[in-house]
């Protein structure tokens, strides 16, 4: 049986196996051994330089944990439950290569400060995969946009056909809410960017130990304050979980118009063969799974987030073994979030947009007839509420004759108010709507194109 360094000689018998099933966390910590290894590196130098240990046990402590990270990576290493968790394992594994010397290694620190520094540098360090990513769907997003800045589709409020807008101006929107995603994630990096090496347990130390030294070579911006803050709260674990809960949510609101746009009764877009699954009953289905995975798995990413809120709202100050689980979440809405980018990517990269479609639903919709409104305001000195009602006549006049606005003649116009002369007429085609929302951030074609620039030069660069 393995010895746990963990369990001195006041304990007389070895741990239950079943308290090692819910106590090992090495399955999922082992994700940390990079950054353990940094971290302890970090801390063996600080040790010698302040002379808390000799020159020569710093020099076999760091030889002795690269070597152990060169055997880890080489896939020559066993992991033990019994061990616990990464930095027990860690350690055991130094032991068996420079012998007791490696005892020194945990000299003014607990694994309770060790932890947190190496959740911190492991967000660090994988939030630059998750702002390329995010970066990546940005440059997809608007690769479309600029295909379609005249794409004429239908604008939705309570998903009911409400003004024309174009597919440009649609796709953009994302493209800032995922830039805000990459914006709040740096925001949070900022926060937790402080160094908690060297709280050791609660209390701090009584060794002369430099933290603004391992400040420096870990990266950190500087020390964290107050020990049993640093070693007890997991703010930047919810933040960061936080974070991507929400780019996740803005996902699963794309994932949903896809499910929506690719439904025969929309009809907006064609999904590539090679990203649709088939029915195992009915022959004729093409079916949505990836962008349903994708809102689906949201879900699971904010249970996350509920969950790590959850673990911290009870616990007194400091430590309590409940922190463990943290790591399962992070890892967990990280790799879903990864996964449903690089889904979400493909889907959009690679389905086609039915224009036609979509313009035939805008011209059989009525949804200019806040544009007819505006014309009564502009050119007859209407208010707009009595634009509004005069419009609203227009309309159930042309429900009652079968006609769209858009075909309704000036003849017919003219039995609503005597006034309304041929160029109103003009503001009735959907291709004219789009190109008079000209307002900033409105959906003109010229409009679009301009925001296209502007987050390419914000975004992209
Ligand atoms: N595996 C533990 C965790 O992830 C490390 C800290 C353990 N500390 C302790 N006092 N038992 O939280």
């Amino acid at each position: 049986m393995k010895k746990n360094p963990s369990r001195n000689v006041h304990f007389t018998k070895g741990s239950s196996n079943l308290l090692d099933t819910i106590n090992a966390s090495i399955d999922v910590d082992q994700r940390l051994y990079k950054e353990d290894i940094l971290g302890s590196i970090a801390h063996a130098k600080m040790l010698g330089k302040q002379k808390i240990i000799s020159k020569k046990d710093e020099t076999n402590l760091i030889s002795g944990l690269k070597s152990v990270q060169k055997d880890i990576e080489k896939n020559k290493v066993f992991f033990s439950k019994k061990l616990e968790d990464i930095h027990m394992n860690i350690e055991n594994l130094l032991l068996k290569k420079i012998g007791k010397v490696a005892g020194k290694l945990h000299t003014a620190r607990s694994r309770n400060d060790q932890v947190v520094t190496d959740l911190k540098l492991w967000i660090k360090s994988n939030s630059l995969l998750l702002d390329y990513e995010l970066k990546n769907f940005q440059k997809t997003l608007i690769n479309v946009a600029k295909k379609n800045t005249a794409t004429i589709m239908p604008g939705y409020t309570h998903l009911q056909i409400a003004q024309p807008i174009t597919l440009g101006h649609h796709i953009l929107a994302y493209v800032e809410m995922i830039g805000r995603d990459r914006s709040r994630l740096n925001d949070c990096l900022y926060r937790l960017n402080e160094n908690p090496l060297g709280s050791a347990a609660l209390a701090g130390t009584s060794f002369p130990i430099d933290r603004k030294y391992t400040t420096k070579e870990l990266g950190f911006r500087e020390p964290t304050k107050n020990a049993m803050d640093s070693v007890s709260d997991r703010d930047f674990v919810i933040e960061f979980i936080f974070v991507m809960s929400l780019a996740s949510v803005h996902l699963s609101r794309i994932a949903e118009e896809i499910v929506l746009w690719s439904n025969q009764q929309f009809n907006f877009i064609i999904l590539p063969d090679e990203l649709s699954t088939g029915s195992s009953i009915m022959p004729q289905k093409k079916n949505p799974d990836g962008a349903e995975l994708v809102r689906g798995k949201t879900s699971i990413i904010i249970g996350n987030l509920v969950s790590i809120l959850n673990i911290i709202k009870g616990l007194p100050l400091s430590y309590s073994k409940d922190l463990q689980d943290d790591k399962s979440l992070v890892f967990n809405s990280f790799d879903n979030l990864i996964l449903c980018l690089k889904v979400i990517n493909e889907i959009i990269s690679k389905s086609n947009f039915n224009k036609t479609r979509m313009k035939e639903v805008v011209d059989k919709s009525d949804s200019t007839a806040t544009d007819l409104a505006n014309w009564l305001v502009k050119n007859l000195n209407y208010s707009f509420r009595d634009a509004y009602k005069i419009t609203g006549k227009i309309i159930v006049y042309c429900q009652q004759n079968k006609l769209n606005i858009e075909s309704i003649s000036l003849k017919e116009l003219r039995k609503f108010d005597k006034k309304i002369s041929i160029e109103a007429m003009n503001v009735l085609s959907s291709s004219n709507s789009v190109n008079s929302k000209s307002s900033f951030g409105g959906t003109s074609p010229e409009n679009t194109k301009k925001m296209i620039k502007f987050a390419i030069k914000k975004y992209l660069k």
